[in-house]
């Protein structure tokens, strides 16, 4: 009899004992994976990632719902570029995702009649990869008048141009979603905005929770500075440390899975970002194992609170089974991700994804993907 966890939604199975006396583990059931923040580079760049191998990675990952951001080529701003994005992962997408709009100089005042199709609005505060970077606090303040107030904003805001997003948002009288706090400053200060009662949530990246600025001088990051430049940047101890220590500030966690390939990380100019849709569960796993982490919490920052934040439908039949026990070696060898490379290659995880349901199709078994493209749903679409 399976026995329950409690409200967040994942259960043990009961060991068996099998014939010739050996255990067979607990297989531990978790609600299907949302990640509201990946890059899956379509339109512009599918030699790095497309819906159709973006989703793959996804679910090889558990991750069942994806939110796409806009910083494509061209970026997604408008109907005719949003269209292009959906129009692909329609035929592409082997799970479910939504797509964001991105905050442009021009589309302050169209951009909430397209806000029923889109996962959210992201506004580009600070400089990152492409183009999307606002500067003008005039257009902040036209975009966060003007989208409506039920669906998510999400802001790249570092720093003071966090603190000021914040302002922003309690002016206008709405919420804010910052994505990928970094910094002790930031979680601090998103603790005490909250203590004040203003409406600002948060997720973090796994790259800022397991790697600090002292990683660049390790495994595959060693001798290749490009490899480890990321937006926001790999923090001091001291932040990845006050990160940990707030947890409970944490309302998800996001993958950031930004992929670019080894050629492009190597180059003069190397693009910032981190692959994360295959490392994410077996890092938090690993967590779990190490006691710094509870399953519970996994449950909530990966499901439970993405699906309120961005008012995601339930997915029926849909879960995740993992063996907490099994270890082994991260190797972008086994990897979905068009980019071809991770951080963390090599490094020995504690917690193995076996298999994914989604909508009552296994779609993920022991490695072997058998979701087909075109199988996604876009969950912002009605029927
Ligand atoms: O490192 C990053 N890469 N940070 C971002 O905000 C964008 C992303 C990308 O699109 O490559
Ligand atoms: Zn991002």
């Amino acid at each position: 009899m399976p026995r329950s966890l409690g409200a967040a939604g994942h259960s043990f199975q009961t060991p068996r004992v099998a014939q010739g006396g050996s255990l067979f583990l607990p297989m531990l059931r978790l609600p299907g994976l949302i990640d509201p923040h990946v890059h899956l580079r379509d339109p512009g760049a599918v030699h790095k990632e497309d819906w159709d191998s973006g989703t793959a990675a996804a679910l090889a990952g558990g991750f069942t719902t994806v939110l796409a951001m806009p910083n494509t080529r061209p970026p997604i701003f408008d109907e005719a570029t949003l269209n292009l994005s959906l129009d692909s992962a329609r035929q592409k997408a082997r799970c479910d995702y939504a797509q964001f709009l991105g905050a442009g100089p021009a589309n302050a005042a169209t951009a909430a009649s397209l806000a029923p199709r889109a996962a959210g609005l992201k506004m580009y505060l600070d400089a990152t990869f492409g183009d999307l970077r606002l500067d003008d606090m005039l257009l902040w303040q036209a975009h966060f008048r003007n989208w409506p107030a039920d669906m998510p904003i999400v802001v790249h805001a570092e720093s003071r141009s966090m603190a000021a997003a914040i302002l922003l948002a309690a002016i206008h009288d709405r919420s804010v979603h910052i994505a990928h706090v970094s910094l002790k400053e930031e979680i601090l200060l998103i603790k005490a905005a909250r203590e004040r009662g203003l409406r600002v949530t948060c997720e973090v990246a796994p790259h800022h929770l397991f790697l600090t600025d002292d990683s660049a001088g390790e495994g595959l990051l060693r001798g290749h500075p490009g490899r480890s430049e990321v937006r926001p940047r790999l923090a001091r101890r001291v932040d990845v440390a006050a990160l940990w220590e707030n947890l409970d500030v944490i309302d998800c966690f996001a993958t950031d899975h930004a992929p670019h390939t080894l050629e492009e990380k190597d180059s003069a100019e190397p693009p910032p970002g981190f692959p994360g849709l295959e490392t994410a569960l077996p890092l938090f796993l690993t967590a779990v194992h190490e006691g710094r982490l509870t399953m519970e919490q996994i449950t909530e920052k990966c499901h439970t609170n993405p699906r309120r934040l961005f008012n995601l439908p339930a997915q029926p039949e849909t879960w995740i089974e993992v063996d907490p026990d099994a270890g082994y070696e991260i190797r972008a060898a086994d990897q979905h991700t068009r980019c071809g490379w991770t951080p963390y290659e090599g490094w020995k995880v504690r917690g193995r994804l076996r298999r994914v349901v989604l909508r009552g199709r296994e779609v993920f078994k022991d490695g072997e993907l058998s979701a087909s493209p075109g199988t996604g749903r876009n969950v912002r679409s009605p029927g």
